[in-house]
């Protein structure tokens, strides 16, 4: 790799906890230390050849959790290097299974044995989000996946386009003509408006509001510290956002099923697969609130990276650029094409800023993780983000190198499963082409209309306690273009 296609080093989010609170690292490490009782997870049938899974308890009931809540990704490294990419962690009263970089990634989401269930997700925002895509299993979730792939086709994801553009053009002309703004409240504003109007059409303003604070609430609660619905408390709230939407989407259903609109809620009443399998109302609603929560905070996320790699590379603020001005009017899905260097931005802050750090299976059956003995009931968590910071697989890897994606290098081609913002296998992320289409059309109009920098030194203090988000807000100083 030569040097010069290696931009500034981007300031490795892993080293953000600190700046956020300091020595958070450092005292991950000693608990990690002190509380190290080394112990396999459960000892394999007699005559299996399969290995235990390695592993520690940590501390008495509180297990491991301090350290890794401290200590996130740099936590993950230290147990992959003393256990390898199976092990085993105690956190949050769960026996979670690690399965780290791509053999284990390939392994479990590829689920060749179907011995890892989606329930793993039930833990964490099953309450809010039952029986939406993500959250379905095996024969049942092919068949919902195969009727809601009708609604994320080319000729749709074209509509779709169409309307966003009009939407986030109309809303960039609007911001300030200069000066700081904080980008991560705004492009959240903006997704989610954009959610609303492309998934659910005619909403009027006084639903926008309704919708949004629902929705909200019912996001936030998945992170709750406190588990119960005693009211006041976030769980509650977002039990009150679930029956908000439901309400909503029931109501506007008879309209939905008459006529047909351009809009994702219309499609899922419309959709049908070859066969004639369609979804029932109940379906729909459920697969709605899960899609408006699936598709907004990712977008958000990733677009906020894309703008911090931006501001501390101007070089590739300036390439992209070129792209973003050569083009004019509308944009169609061939102009988006055109945006090259976009796409391996794109893929680059994917990469550095996974949206999905971790995604949860539970093992509903005795399994084979790389000859290790996985027992039915445990929690598996899978990784991108240790993934992405691997040195095995990546040159540099907290480096902001977009150019590692393209030919001759083609990084993420070492191994099918080193690149996996999107997942893999089974549960692929459906929107994912329309995910990636939202940001490039978001970052395309910013392009056109601002030069925008961050202070120097600048360092995002990405929180990783839930999604990843900018503690800060990601202050930006724009600059229009003359
Ligand atoms: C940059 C944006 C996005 C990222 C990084 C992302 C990431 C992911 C990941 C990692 C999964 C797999 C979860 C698992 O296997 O447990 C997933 C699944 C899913 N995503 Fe996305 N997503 C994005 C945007 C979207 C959008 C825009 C939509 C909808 C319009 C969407 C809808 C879904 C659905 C329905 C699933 C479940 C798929 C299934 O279980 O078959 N996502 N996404």
């Amino acid at each position: 790799m030569s040097e010069a296609s290696v931009s500034t080093t981007w300031k490795h989010p892993d080293k953000i906890r600190p700046a956020a609170l300091p020595g958070a690292v450092r005292v991950s490490t000693a608990l990690d230390r002190l509380g190290r009782r080394n112990r396999d997870l459960a000892p394999p049938p007699a005559g299996s050849s399969l290995k235990p899974v390695p592993g520690n308890k940590g501390f008495p009931l509180v297990g491991q959790t301090f350290s890794f809540m401290l200590g996130g990704p740099d936590f993950t490294r230290r147990v992959y290097d003393r256990y390898g990419p199976v092990s085993w962690i105690k956190s949050l009263g769960l026996d979670i299974c690690l399965a780290l970089g791509p053999d284990a990634t390939q392994s479990v989401l590829v689920n060749a044995d179907k011995a890892y269930s989606q329930s793993g997700w039930e833990w964490f925002i099953g309450p809010f989000f039952r029986r939406g895509l993500m959250l379905l299993d095996f024969d049942e979730h092919l068949l919902h996946r195969r009727i809601m792939q009708e609604a994320f086709t080319r000729p749709r994801l074209a509509g779709y386009l169409e309307r966003t553009d009009e939407l986030v053009a109309k809303d960039v002309a609007g911001w300030p003509e200069g000066g700081q703004m904080f980008a991560y409240p705004t492009l959240k504003r903006l997704s989610l408006d954009i959610a609303t109007h492309i998934f659910m059409g005619d909403t009027t303003g006084e639903d926008d509001a309704k919708l949004q604070t629902a929705f909200i609430d019912t996001v936030r609660a998945g992170t709750s510290v406190i588990r119960a619905d005693v009211p006041g408390l976030r769980w509650h709230r977002g039990l009150l956002g679930r029956r908000v939407l439901e309400d909503y989407f029931r109501a506007k259903l008879p309209a939905k099923r008459a006529t047909e609109t351009e809009d994702l809620f219309s499609a899922l009443c419309h959709v049908e697969t070859e066969t004639g399998e369609t979804f029932s109302d109940d379906d729909v609603v459920n697969h709605m609130i899960f899609l408006m929560m699936a598709a907004h905070d990712t977008s958000t996320i990733t677009t906020s990276a894309v703008l911090a790699a931006l501001a501390a590379n101007p070089e590739w603020q300036e390439r992209a650029r070129e792209q973003s001005l050569a083009l004019d009017g509308e944009l169609s899905l061939e102009d988006l094409d055109k945006l090259t260097v976009l796409d391996l931005v794109i893929k680059e802050s994917l990469r550095l800023t996974a949206p999905v750090p971790s995604m949860a299976r539970k093992a509903i059956k005795d399994a084979d993780l790389l000859g290790h003995h996985v027992p039915a009931g445990t929690f598996i968590s899978v990784s991108p983000w240790f993934s992405h910071y691997m040195p095995e697989l990546w040159t540099r890897p907290e480096a902001f190198d977009p150019e590692r994606f393209a030919e001759p290098r083609s990084e993420d081609k070492v191994h099918r499963y080193a690149w996996v913002p999107f997942g893999g296998g089974a549960h692929k992320c459906i929107g994912m082409y329309f995910g990636t289409q939202e940001v490039k059309i978001l970052v395309h109009h910013i392009l056109r209309r601002f030069r925008w920098t961050t202070p120097p030194g600048y360092v995002v203090p990405w929180d990783l306690l839930a999604l990843p988000m900018p503690a800060d807000g990601l202050p930006l100083e724009l600059h229009p273009l003359s």
